[in-house]
């Protein structure tokens, strides 16, 4: 526990408050979070942070929680979520210009999947990629290198609410896996309709509310209390999740966007009881993991092991809907 002076105190509320509600926003820990009370002070330590315009202050911005977790991020779970966000794409058959120099733009594009998915399937576009994460977006420079595409990657900073574009620049626009986590999804799918030329598209997935438990995670928590661990407090975070395909459709048409069409979508992961343990320990969990000393460690690993190594092969299928939506910006 930090005993810091006003800014880092600001820094250290806006961190924990992060660190809550962005990581669950973004594994099943966040499917079954409601919508708390800390969204306010999430948002006021935010305000604070820009109004101190303290570099510190601004290294630590919420908007930029991934780059403390940028290597397990990408190692641990973005593989698990790339399926489903490369699978937007297909939504937009016909739809993309791509007969010509077209710039698309990917927002919160994290560590590349769907910019590099983009540029592979349209080899006459360019792609901006947008994140507040400065790692990552390095990450994403460095994959679309090694893929031999980084001449048509830019990365920029910026975050969804605030795009670092001109109005009517884009042809089109993409996220995956982003609006959840935006401080308002609305004022987001607003800075898309602006950046975006008239007959531009606009596609988007995220996650869609779901309170269904799942069996591992009860068996994550059944080895905690049969270890006698008491797990690190957590709030319930922000939840921004769309709850239905209506609610996504609704919101794009309220903007602007014509020709919207929305509807359910579901991520599938086939986990092995040693690929759960692997990403409970670096994603969903670590914080429980991060409180203990090593030989607690060891032993919360093989008692979570044992536990969910007795369930069925199909309770390891981790399935959960999505939201997608598509429209238009008319001309
Ligand atoms: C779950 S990751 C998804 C990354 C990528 N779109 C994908 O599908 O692989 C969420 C991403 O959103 C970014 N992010 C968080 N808040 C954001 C905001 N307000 N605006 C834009 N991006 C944001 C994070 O830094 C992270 O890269």
């Amino acid at each position: 526990m930090r005993l810091p002076g006003e800014t880092e105190v600001t820094v250290s509320v806006a961190d924990r408050i992060t660190d809550l509600a962005e990581r669950r926003c973004c594994s099943w820990g966040a499917i079954h979070a409601g919508l708390g009370p800390d969204v306010g002070r999430y948002d006021a330590a935010m305000e604070r942070d820009s109004e101190r315009a303290d570099g510190a202050a601004a290294a630590a911005r919420p908007e930029a929680a991934y780059d403390r977790w940028a290597t397990d991020y990408r190692d641990w779970w973005a593989p698990v979520i790339a399926p489903a966000a490369v699978g937007l794409l297909d939504r937009l058959n016909g739809l993309v210009t791509t007969d010509r120099a077209a710039t698309l733009v990917d927002i919160g594009t994290g560590t590349g999947t769907l910019a590099l998915a983009m540029l592979r399937r349209w080899p006459a576009v360019r792609v901006i990629g947008v994140d507040p994460a400065r790692k990552l977006l390095e990450m994403a420079e460095a994959a679309a290198e090694q893929a031999g595409l980084r001449h048509r990657f830019t990365a920029r900073v910026g975050e969804a609410g605030k795009l670092p574009l001109p109005d009517t620049s884009a042809d089109g626009a993409m996220t995956s896996f982003v609006l959840q986590l935006t401080p308002s999804r609305a004022a987001a799918v607003r800075e898309v309709f602006r950046i975006l030329r008239p007959g531009g598209v606009f596609a988007h997935l995220t996650w869609r509310r779901d309170t269904d438990r799942w069996e591992p995670e009860d068996a994550f928590e059944d080895a905690v209390d049969a270890l006698r661990i008491e797990p690190p407090a957590r709030s319930s975070g922000a939840d921004r999740s769309y709850p239905s395909p209506e609610a996504a459709a609704a919101e794009l048409r309220r903007v602007g966007f014509r020709s919207v069409r929305a509807r359910e979508e579901w991520i599938d992961h086939r986990f092995t009881p040693s690929s759960y343990v692997d990403l409970a320990e670096h994603w969903t969990e670590d914080d429980t993991f991060a409180s203990l000393d090593e030989p607690m460690r060891r032993r919360l690993r093989v008692e979570v092991l044992r536990r969910v190594s007795r369930l069925p092969a199909d309770a390891l299928v981790w399935r959960r809907p999505l939201v997608s939506a598509v429209g238009i910006r008319p001309g």
